[in-house]
């Protein structure tokens, strides 16, 4: 039988953006964190990136001590309680890596993935004992969003969910049980039927991309963080919804696939901030001001 969770050994398998984050989170809640990547510069940066981290955030910087890089895969999981993988989004990977972490964990150790968007079920299933494993999905940065979607498989015991959950609150964490393994999970699923009739707005000529961006934060956006879409809908009235679906919804995008416009911008290689113009045109100082804008804005509602 497992630890309780306050008192886990935890193993974070990739130390990059999000992996450091996620030992940080787990240290931080009094765990024993081992860490552990196959690029040694990323291995030997995690602690720094993490003591930088804790103390930008005012948080105990002693917290750090209780992370320990490991070189090696089989020392990092040894003993642990729960892994937690965060290597890169390449399924191939992540099936031969949880196949060799399986030869080195004990048995009742139970095996988290941080995949964004990879179904669960193609990572696990080639395990001989996937009823242990499960998803874990966090936002970045992990120290900051307070989500961590929990993904349960069909072979997943519910013992193995229930601890999940117990270690990720006690963590400090909001954890959302997702019942079953669909594509996206369930917030980027909200996020992306969002984005999909945003690009379809300026696809089909009814405003331009900083304009959906201004009625967004100028409106909805204003209270979404303390007022859900479902609680909106019974505040309204299920009723007022409803008219308004049967209005609306024959007229947004339901298409299946991504939008021409999308896979215009691609083509034309405006990717965004690293090509310098994605739906708008975005300067070096531009991009500098939204990124800190945003990390302003998530410090200040950590603790809500
Ligand atoms: N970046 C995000 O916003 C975000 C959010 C949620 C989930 N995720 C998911 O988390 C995972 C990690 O993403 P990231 O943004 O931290 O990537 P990253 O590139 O910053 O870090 C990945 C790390 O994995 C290491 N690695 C590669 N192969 C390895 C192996 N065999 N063993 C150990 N380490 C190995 C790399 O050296 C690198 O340090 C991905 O699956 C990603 O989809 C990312």
């Amino acid at each position: 039988m497992t630890k309780e969770p306050a008192k886990a050994r935890i193993a974070v398998v990739g130390a990059g953006l999000m992996g450091h984050g996620i030992a940080q989170v787990f240290a931080l809640a009094g765990h024993e964190v081992t860490i552990t990547d196959t690029v040694m510069q990323n291995l030997n940066m995690a602690t720094s990136r993490i003591a930088a981290n804790l103390r930008d955030l005012g948080d105990d910087e002693n917290a750090v001590s209780r992370v320990r890089p490991c070189g090696d895969l089989a020392d990092a999981v040894r003993q642990a309680d729960y892994v937690v993988e965060a290597v890169l989004e390449d399924l191939p990977l992540k099936q031969k890596l949880f196949a060799e972490i399986e030869r080195h964990v004990r048995p009742d150790a139970i095996l988290a993935s941080n995949t964004s968007v990879i179904p669960i079920t193609s990572i696990m299933q080639g395990l001989n004992r996937r009823e242990r494993a499960l998803g874990t999905h966090w936002w970045n940065p992990p120290f900051l969003v307070p989500l961590v979607e929990v993904i349960e498989t069909q072979w997943t015991e519910p013992e193995v969910v229930a601890w999940t959950m117990a270690l990720h609150r006690a963590a400090g964490k909001k954890p959302a049980h997702v019942k079953k393994d669909v594509p996206g999970f369930i917030g980027n699923r909200l996020q992306h039927a969002l984005w999909r009739e945003a690009i379809s707005l300026v696809e089909h000529g009814i405003c331009d991309a900083e304009t959906v961006d201004a009625v967004v934060k100028a409106s909805f956006g204003r209270r979404i963080a303390v007022l859900g879409p479902l609680e909106n809908a019974d505040l309204v009235g299920t009723d007022l919804t409803l008219a308004i679906h049967n209005t609306v919804l024959p007229a947004i995008d339901s298409r299946p696939g991504p939008s021409p416009y999308l896979q215009g911008l691609v083509a034309d290689g405006r990717l965004g901030f690293k090509s310098g113009e994605g739906f708008r045109k975005w300067s070096a100082e531009e991009q500098a001001a939204l990124r800190a804008k945003v990390m302003q804005h998530l410090k200040a509602s950590r603790d809500s």
